[in-house]
């Protein structure tokens, strides 16, 4: 067995060295299994609200392997990558949030959460939400990957229609006053440099001619 194990090891490396380096698509996310039990809760100053807000709120994402699977079936398995993936409500009318079976060209899930070497027992981390982050609905997927970062399982907190457990992130807000500001800044500016290029006009115009 062992033996079998090294040399299915030594060809997969073989094959990924004399690969060519454009892989005509990836994994498709319909091959996967889902070994993987995920929870995610929001951990908010605000109890009470349910949501989480960019830049002050952090998601604490736990996982592990569902633990009525085959013992032996984790062997392959080197590191989970931890995503932050839109809900189909926000990627209603959003082509660029699409999602595609092919986990090259799918957008489902933008924004890495962590990526950690993969433990039997499980592992989790909390994520302050970045500022960057657009609002909307949300889950949370982990992918498991083998050492060549190949997709090979994964687990989410919602189920297959992607409809429960769904967090809400509101973006930041106080938005609109920085943008007056920047507006008020660069009408400033204008007038100001109106004013020098009027003046400007106005001293050389009074200048007596040279020659
Ligand atoms: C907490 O959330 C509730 C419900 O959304 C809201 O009414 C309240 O103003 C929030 N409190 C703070 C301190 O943000
Ligand atoms: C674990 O796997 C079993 C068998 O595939 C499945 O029935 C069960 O729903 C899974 N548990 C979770 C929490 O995903």
């Amino acid at each position: 067995m062992a033996c079998c194990h090294k040399l299915l090891a030594v060809t997969v490396l073989f094959a990924a060295l004399f690969q060519a380096t454009e892989v005509e698509g990836g994994v498709r996310f319909s091959t996967l299994e889902r070994n993987l039990v995920v929870n995610a809760q929001i951990q908010s100053q605000n109890v009470s609200s349910g949501v989480a807000k960019v830049g002050v709120d952090s998601l604490a994402v736990q996982w592990n392997l569902n633990s009525s699977l085959e013992i032996e079936v984790d062997s392959e398995y080197a590191s989970v990558k931890v995503k932050l993936c839109f809900a189909p409500k926000s990627q209603i009318d959003r082509g660029w949030r699409k999602t595609d079976d092919d986990l090259q060209r799918d957008n489902t899930c933008p924004k890495e959460i962590a990526t950690k070497l993969y433990r039997s027992e499980g592992n989790f981390v909390v994520w302050r939400i970045p500022k960057n982050v657009p609002g909307g609905e949300y889950f949370v997927r982990a992918y498991v990957l083998d050492t060549q970062a190949v997709e090979l399982a994964y687990g989410q907190n919602t189920d297959d229609a992607k409809t429960t457990n769904l967090i809400t992130i509101i973006p930041i807000t106080g938005r609109l006053p920085s943008i007056d500001i920047a507006g008020i800044v660069l009408s400033l500016f204008s007038v100001v440099s109106l004013c020098s290029f009027l003046l400007a006009e106005t001293l050389l115009g009074r200048k007596p001619a040279m020659s």
